[in-house]
């Protein structure tokens, strides 16, 4: 079954929408769209009936919704009708400001290091843990993680890390939800352990042409059983968000 995202030009380059069920890498320079995108995304869900969730690990709820909210995406009414989520857990385990949430996502915690866990960075275990709560709870179907760079993964050894990673990227399969894993997106040449266990990776590009204006594009470099376009194309953002557009002559 295809899950539509909701983006304006972008359904029809990928068969009608993202598999549901699967997990997607949204990797993106900074300031290049990969929130508009993801809320995007869960708000087109929200509309449709699909709850969604969207899990934030490195900017705060507040800062987020008023963003968001510029856009005409109706998220204060999404949110009063419990369709639409915004989760917080990297502050609340970071600095240890919120301790009811800390009590809720330490009992199962992993604790390697003599660290108390509110002074932690989450870890694929807590936030997986915390996640499946909120998908079990609220019978969220569409999930947005923001980001998977935010998340500490065990780094004894980059082999480790990466058996974290996939681990983490797999047990999401296990909930059952539509998701986005929004990443930043440092060396685009090189190729990632989280690209190969995706079910399908997008790239968000922002950068100055020769004349030094600003270039905004979207390109999808893979997507498991579909026949998908493979153009770097633009993107610009309307008053609902980001929109795609032609391929970018080069
Ligand atoms: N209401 C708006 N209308 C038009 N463009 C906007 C609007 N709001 C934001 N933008 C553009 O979108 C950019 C940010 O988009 P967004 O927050 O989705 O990117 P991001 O990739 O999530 O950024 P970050 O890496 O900081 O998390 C802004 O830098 C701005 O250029
Ligand atoms: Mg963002």
């Amino acid at each position: 079954m295809r899950v539509k995202s909701g983006i304006e030009g972008f359904d029809v380059l990928v068969e009608g929408g993202f598999l549901q069920g699967r997990q997607y890498l949204l990797s993106g320079s900074p300031g290049s769209g990969k929130t508009t995108f993801g809320v995007q995304f869960l708000t087109t869900g929200a509309f449709e009936g699909e709850a969604g969730a969207y899990i934030t690990l490195s900017e705060s709820i507040g800062t987020i919704v008023d963003d968001m909210s510029r856009y005409n995406l109706q998220i204060d009414d999404l949110i009063k009708k419990k369709k639409l989520f915004f989760i917080d857990l990297g502050p609340l385990i970071n600095y240890g400001e919120y301790d009811e949430m800390a009590n809720l996502i330490t009992p199962d915690y992993n604790q390697e290091s003599g660290d108390t866990p509110v002074n932690q960075a989450p870890t694929p275990f807590s936030v997986f843990k915390e996640v499946e709560n909120q998908v079990r709870r609220c019978g969220i179907k569409r999930l947005v993680i923001d980001s998977l760079s935010a998340i500490r993964f065990t780094s004894q050894s980059q082999a480790s890390e990466e058996r974290s990673i996939v681990r983490f990227i797999r047990n999401l399969r296990n909930l059952g939800c539509t998701t986005i894993l929004l990443s930043e997106l440092t060396k685009p040449d090189t190729y990632t352990i989280e690209q190969f266990t995706s079910h399908g990776v997008i790239f968000l590009h922002n950068f100055m042409d020769k004349q030094g204006t600003m270039v905004r594009a979207l390109q999808i470099i893979k997507l498991r059983g579909t026949k998908h376009d493979c153009e770097m194309r633009s993107i610009e953002f309307s008053d609902k968000g980001l929109k795609v557009g032609k391929p970018i002559k080069k």
